[in-house]
């Protein structure tokens, strides 16, 4: 295999070689061919989705002889330079090495020079929101009267720490972490160009273990080519990343159904001797019955990233959907515990244990069993697409009729963020319920204010974008 590593041979150079993040380049490219395009732009999101190469792809956009343009030509100068990161018309500086007011002081100051070659002077400043306080003073002067030809973009992990100041002036594009199947179909390509033999399974192991990075999910595949001769299987994936396998967390789960205190811990104990981390194993269960959950609920599987096999797996378990979900309940109850043990292993032998315990339909929950089963399955869901809206939902009541779910809050503010994810939630609603409804959120009436909780609930939600 060629020397280059995957994931530089691999970046995409046009939008549509992206994968995922679909609603960010159809704003983009809409951008371009309106030819209204702003003069600041910050990319957010989680590690390895594609922020730097989409701000690469957009200063091609822009500065191809041919731009804008929402196809750069891949061959003229402009194009090669910016490919190569060569471009003098294009400034790639990372935040976290630059963070000082005497880095932005030059950048102010090239600023005023047109560019060179290109039609914009283009400045990509990654890891943005490591600058110092009065480094983004200095940029926001820059952003308050930006030069005619100058244009930014901004990439952050974590755009909770860029000022709001420069925030407002940014046109904000959130990118998301990649779907498991996204990531199987990207790696799936690479292996196809490359000649990697490699099984489906252990290419869904590598999409599981990069957690919606497709940097991370390249670079595993890499290391995998670099020691595995012949066909790579999920084994190999194993060994390398110290996973337990789907078979492992069936198995555990299996035995706290059938109450077999003696195995569960044996099985808890191989698990860590595989090399894998209490910690993890405590999630890996979690996430298991999580799967449960929705196989049980009959989810689309789309909302599932399990494969057919997995599936089958779960249903053979038939557990009952009341006891999954008290199980689940009393394993999120305890997780702070898990966290805060000075001995997690003792500590999650004895939450596991205490599973052993749980049996049947549970008493009549607080809300009826229907609407408790409605907020569990709203939040298995939300869990992964938005665990901050999934946090309000848990601390909120909820009651389905006919025609509406209505969701009752203590915080004005709560309400707002949820209304703003209202589209979310809605259609996530709408496919357990197999209905049509219309959403409802109030703040309960006979509440006070509590300065703590809103003032938490602000900080949680400081500067983010609600997905
Ligand atoms: N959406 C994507 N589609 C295809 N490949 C991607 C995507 N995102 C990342 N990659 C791969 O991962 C590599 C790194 O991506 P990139 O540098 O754009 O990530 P990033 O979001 O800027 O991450 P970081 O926050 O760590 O800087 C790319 O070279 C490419 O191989
Ligand atoms: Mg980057
Ligand atoms: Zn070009």
């Amino acid at each position: 295999m060629n020397h280059r590593i995957i994931s530089l041979r691999y970046r995409p150079q046009d939008f549509d070689e992206l994968t995922g993040q679909a609603h960010v380049v159809l704003s983009l490219k809409g951008a371009i061919k309106s030819q209204r395009i702003g003069h600041a732009f910050l990319f957010s999101g989680p590690r390895g989705i594609g922020k730097t190469t989409a701000a690469r792809i957009f200063a091609k956009s822009l500065n191809c002889v041919q731009g804008p343009t929402i196809h750069p030509c891949q061959k003229c100068q402009s194009c090669q330079e910016i490919k190569l990161s060569r471009s003098i018309d294009v400034v790639e500086i990372d935040g976290a090495s630059n963070r000082g007011i005497d880095e932005i002081r030059n950048l102010r100051e090239s600023a005023q020079y047109s560019p060179l070659y290109g039609k914009y002077k283009i400045y990509i400043i990654d890891e943005v929101h490591m600058l110092t306080a009065e480094a983004f003073n200095a940029l926001l002067k820059t952003l308050e009267e930006p030069p005619p030809s100058v244009k930014f973009v901004f990439a952050t992990t974590n755009p909770t720490r860029v000022p709001q100041t420069i925030l407002s002036r940014c046109e904000r594009f959130a990118f998301k972490r990649l779907s498991v199947k996204e990531i199987c179909s990207r790696l799936k390509s690479i292996a196809e160009k490359e000649a990697i033999d490699i099984t489906d399974k252990a290419l869904h192991y590598i999409a599981l273990r990069a957690d919606g990075s497709i940097r991370d999910a390249e670079s595993i595949l890499e290391q995998l080519v670099s020691f595995v001769e012949g066909t790579i299987t999920e084994d190999h994936v194993f060994k390398l990343v110290g996973f337990l396998s789907s078979e492992f967390y069936y198995n555990v789960v299996r035995q706290i159904i059938e109450g077999n205190y003696a195995e569960v811990l044996t099985a808890v104990n191989s698990g860590i001797e595989e090399g894998a981390d209490p910690l993890e194993i405590y999630r890996g269960v979690v996430d298991y019955l999580r799967a449960a959950l929705l196989v049980s609920s009959n989810m689309p599987q789309e909302f599932m990233d399990l494969s057919d096999e997995e599936i089958d797996h779960i249903r053979s378990l038939d557990i009952d959907r009341e006891k999954i979900i008290r199980m689940v309940e009393a394993l999120l109850k305890s997780e702070d515990m898990v966290r805060r043990s000075i001995n997690t292993r003792i500590a999650i032998e004895l939450v596991f244990c205490q599973l052993l315990q749980i049996d049947g339909p549970a008493p009549t929950p607080r809300e009826g069993t229907n609407k408790g089963d409605l907020k569990q399955q709203l939040l298995a869901v939300l869990q992964a697409e938005s665990p901050k809206l999934a946090a309000l939902i848990q601390k909120s009541s909820l009651e389905a009729d006919e025609k509406n779910v209505r969701i009752t809050v203590d915080q004005e503010f709560s309400r707002k963020i949820l209304v703003e994810g209202g589209h979310l939630l809605q259609a996530v609603l709408r496919k357990i319920l197999k209905r049509d409804i219309e959403l409802v959120v109030e703040v309960a009436e006979n509440k006070k204010k509590d300065n703590n909780l809103e003032n938490a609930i602000r900080a949680l939600f400081d500067g983010e974008e609600v997905r």
